[in-house]
């Protein structure tokens, strides 16, 4: 029985030495110590054994279980060393590498020209209002001086819903919705962003859907001088502040007087170029001293109340600031298009 345990002892420890897993460890703990193992078997039949021989086999049984208990755990131990070795060595994180970019968006040239124009007009102490963009009739039109009929109507070709309802032609009913919700308690300072239509034929200077800022200032006493000086520093912030401005006559009929006004092109410095037609001028937007019926219809008394409005297209602008060429640009999504308007 001796020399068996010493042979079983031999070839576990001849096992372990060989295993290369973790696995095959535990196989040979099973194998070897388990309760089939061949030692358990060893132990039971100590009952056959003399007394004199029972002490000696079972201390040696013991001893065998330990030394192969202990090499099991010092290789398991080693295994465990190595195989942390090898993940640490195939799992390494190079930092040297460069990084890789992760692509991020930015705002719509158009988002960013519509929020630094309500930035600066923000500082001149102007609210920011909204409107419906599917319009009545009465709004769009008629609280703004253009009743059924009326020859001007033609100026803005309309998508209609029904008879009374459209989709807005221009920014401009906003001005009398904020009028008819004040009712001539206070005065009003507003601009208004938003989308308009026009059954327009798509060009390069031409969308059926485009975008207006309209702005609205009613008060007492409120004249030409003051239209000019906010409008003189609104071009100046968004052109340079060496741009001119001229106000040309011109006709809306829910202004009087109506003006169109041009700042100086930036390109040929008003000597006359292909970008301003030869004029030296670039016509901007639409503005005008409030109608006294649009302000009559909407509840504020002219004699008393006085104000001035004004529209524009920031396409148009951001197209003259940027130098884009096609308004269409701004719709048709292009990511080389965009990109090129984004802060990296
Ligand atoms: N609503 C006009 C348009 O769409 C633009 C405009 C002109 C708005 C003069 C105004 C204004 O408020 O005073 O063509």
């Amino acid at each position: 029985m001796k020399e068996q345990l010493q042979a079983l002892e031999k070839e576990a420890l001849q096992k372990v030495e060989e295993a290369i897993s973790l696995k095959e460890l535990q196989d040979v703990r099973v194998a070897y110590l388990g309760k089939k193992g061949p030692i358990t078997e060893v132990l039971r039949g100590m009952g056959k054994l003399s007394k004199e021989e029972r002490p000696v086999i079972g201390e040696l049984a013991n001893k065998v279980r330990g030394q192969i208990a202990d090499a099991i755990d010092s290789k398991k131990a080693d295994i465990e060393a190595e195989e942390l070795e090898k993940q640490l060595a195939e799992e390494t994180i190079d930092v040297t590498l460069p990084g890789r970019p992760v692509p991020t968006g930015g705002p719509h040239l158009l988002t960013s020209i519509v929020e630094e124009i309500e930035d600066l007009f923000i500082g001149m102490g102007f609210e920011v209002r909204e409107g419906p963009e599917v319009e009545t009739d009465y709004y769009n039109f008629e609280a703004l001086n253009l009743p059924k009929g009326h020859p001007a109507r033609d100026m803005q070709d309309s998508f209609y819903i029904t008879e009374d309802i459209l989709l807005r032609t221009h920014t401009s009913p906003v001005q009398a919705r904020t009028m008819n919700m004040i009712q001539g308690e206070r005065p009003v300072k507003m601009i208004c962003p938003g989308k308009v239509y026009r059954r327009d034929t798509d060009d390069a200077t031409h969308s059926h859907q485009f975008t207006q800022i309209e702005g609205l200032y009613v008060d007492k006493n409120v004249r030409m001088s003051d239209l000019k000086g906010v409008l003189d520093r609104f071009a100046k912030q968004m052109f340079g502040e060496e741009r001119q401005i001229r106000l040309r006559p011109s006709f809306f009929p829910f202004t009087e007087p109506s003006v169109e006004m041009d700042i100086s092109c930036k390109m040929c410095n008003g000597e006359g170029c292909s970008v301003c037609k030869k004029t030296g001028w670039i016509e901007i937007l639409g503005a005008g001293l409030v109608h006294a019926r649009v302000l009559e219809m909407a509840g504020y008394d002219p004699k008393v109340y006085s104000g001035f409005a004004f529209g524009m297209g920031p396409e148009r602008i951001a197209m003259l600031k940027y130098g884009v060429d096609d308004i269409r640009h701004f719709y048709t999504n292009d990511i080389r298009f965009l990109k090129q308007y984004h802060q990296a």
